[in-house]
């Protein structure tokens, strides 16, 4: 069966998934998620308890641990970890260097993928991540795969980011992650079979958003 609850945006760091997804949630009234976000927390929490991100038993050890709070605030699910709201500690530069190995982690694959699929109990879904389409929500309705070229996502990453980095160290940290994302060996960043393919370069952000909308109606009719 086809869940007509969930719309999928997959698509590599900064390729404009965030500000797409959260646009297309709040156009529906659906609940915006960030995976991401989910695997950043935990590499914080790693972090945190002074684990080395790369001790695989350890990471999965401590992530066994973690007592995640998942609930519903402004349009969006949001979390606690161990009664924590990260907040800004997650797009800091050592959790964007914790994080890769982190969610290369099987075991953190397996926990987190299962706090993921729980949040349809809290509404309808527009998540975005890597694996959403492929892994985490395989029957999903609705799989978009979102892509820029790698200098125009360079350029927005550095537009949002507070850390005083050159756009070129900061396309490198980025490409770093891509390949650490699509090489790994569990639910590597791939293309969804049945996703569609959006490559955003040189669109306006509302044009993609509508772009989407309108796959999402069309298939609701079918
Ligand atoms: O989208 P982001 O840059 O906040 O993602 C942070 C990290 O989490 C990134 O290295 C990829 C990983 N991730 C993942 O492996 N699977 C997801 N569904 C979402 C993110």
């Amino acid at each position: 069966m086809k869940k007509d609850d969930v719309i999928a945006i997959d698509g590599p760091s900064a390729s404009g998934k965030s500000t797409v997804a959260r646009k297309v949630a709040a156009a529906l009234g659906w609940l915006y998620v960030d995976s991401g976000a989910v695997y950043r927390a935990v590499a914080w929490r790693v972090l945190q308890a002074g684990v080395d991100p790369s001790d695989q038993d350890a990471v999965a050890a401590h992530t066994r641990s973690i007592e995640a709070n998942f609930f519903v605030e402004l349009g969006a699910v949001l979390f606690e970890m161990g009664g924590e709201r990260p907040g800004e500690a997650l797009r800091r530069e050592a959790v964007n260097l914790a994080v890769s190995p982190v969610a290369a982690n099987p075991v953190v694959r397996d926990i987190v993928t299962a706090w993921l699929r729980g949040m349809r109990d809290l509404g309808h879904l527009v998540m975005e991540g890597r694996d959403i389409g492929s892994v985490v929500f395989p029957e999903a309705a609705h799989k978009f795969y979102l892509d820029a070229s790698p200098e125009e996502r360079a350029r927005r990453r550095h537009a949002e980011s507070q850390e005083n980095l050159t756009v070129d160290a900061v396309g490198a940290s980025l490409q770093r992650r891509d390949q650490v994302d699509s090489r790994r060996m569990t639910a590597p960043l791939t293309v969804a079979k049945d996703a569609a393919i959006v490559d955003s370069t040189g669109m306006r952000i509302d044009d993609v958003v509508a772009a989407i909308l309108e796959r999402v109606a069309f298939s609701q009719k079918a």
